[in-house]
């Protein structure tokens, strides 16, 4: 019998993208086993309704669960937004960490202004849990909420730059950043952008370029992976050995296809033998 300590961390997401959180906890942890599910079956969970989301989470959560972790993060954006609270009520007293507090953190404090804009899946706006969560951190801030749903495909397809990427981000954010000939608006411009979306972090530079050097951007993959950290020292759950850690992939449906787009947000290949296909 495996001490708590020596399981895996569990990392969910909808699908690929949150790899771009398993890249950032492997780094911050370099010797803690991590087991990470995407559900590509039925990504994108970001145009779903909340009750669906929250059951597809429950489901692959409890996957996760019966194979044996010791902390779940649930590295999607939309569905910590859905059912971060339903988690952790459920799996109690597993600790469960989601991405959007670190994020809002991550925004809180990077803007001088306190005017902030968050981009995100329409499920993840219109929960509103970013502009809760900041608003807790920092109550004077103006958070401004936008859904980018096209930027998810366009990651994934591997566009992430040049004018077509740049055209459509300017059609997204002119209006909230005061970009172009739109009428001069009353309120301050705001002086970052959050990244509300596992996918979002790909199309930095384009939204850089669109927003000019003096727009901070974050995204909450660093801070997460430090709540990460945080949680498992205070509870005693850091990992013993000193050994590299050992990483399996499952995916819930095209490996192939899981491989192929996961190296780009992983930011390395993803090997046959640690990709496993599994049905929730
Ligand atoms: N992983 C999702 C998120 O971070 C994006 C993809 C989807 O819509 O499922 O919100």
């Amino acid at each position: 019998m495996k001490n708590v300590a020596q399981l895996p961390v569990g990392l969910f997401d909808s699908g690929m993208g949150g790899l771009t959180v398993f890249k950032a906890l492997a780094q911050r942890l370099p010797t803690e086993d991590l087991l990470y599910l995407g559900d590509t079956a039925r990504l994108p969970y970001g145009t779903k309704g909340r009750s669906t989301i929250v059951r597809y989470t429950l489901k692959a959560a409890q996957h996760l669960v019966d194979m044996g972790i010791k902390m779940l993060v649930v590295a999607c954006n939309t569905a910590t937004s859905a059912a971060l609270p339903t988690l952790r009520e459920h799996f109690s007293p597993l600790p469960v960490l989601g991405v959007v507090e670190p994020g809002a953190i991550a925004a809180a404090s990077a803007s001088r202004n306190g005017h902030i804009v968050v981009i995100a899946t329409e499920a993840t706006i219109a929960g509103g849990a970013y502009q809760h969560a900041i608003a807790r951190i920092r109550p004077q801030a103006v958070v401004t909420g936008r859904a980018c749903t096209l930027f998810v495909p366009l990651a994934e397809e591997g566009w992430m730059d040049g004018p077509l990427v740049e055209g459509i981000a300017r059609r997204y954010l002119a209006d909230v950043f005061h970009l172009a000939d739109l009428p001069q608006q009353d309120s301050p411009q705001p002086d970052t952008l959050l990244l509300g979306c596992t996918h979002f972090p790909l199309l930095q530079g384009a939204l850089q370029n669109v927003l000019g050097p003096k727009v901070r951007i974050v995204d909450s993959a660093a801070t997460t992976a430090e709540s990460v950290a945080n949680e498992l020292q205070r509870s005693g759950l850091m990992h013993p050995g000193q050994a590299s850690g050992k990483y399996r992939f499952l995916t819930t449906d095209n490996t192939p296809r899981f491989a192929k787009t996961g190296a780009m947000f992983l930011g390395r290949p993803i090997n046959e033998e640690e990709l496993f296909l599994v049905d929730l």
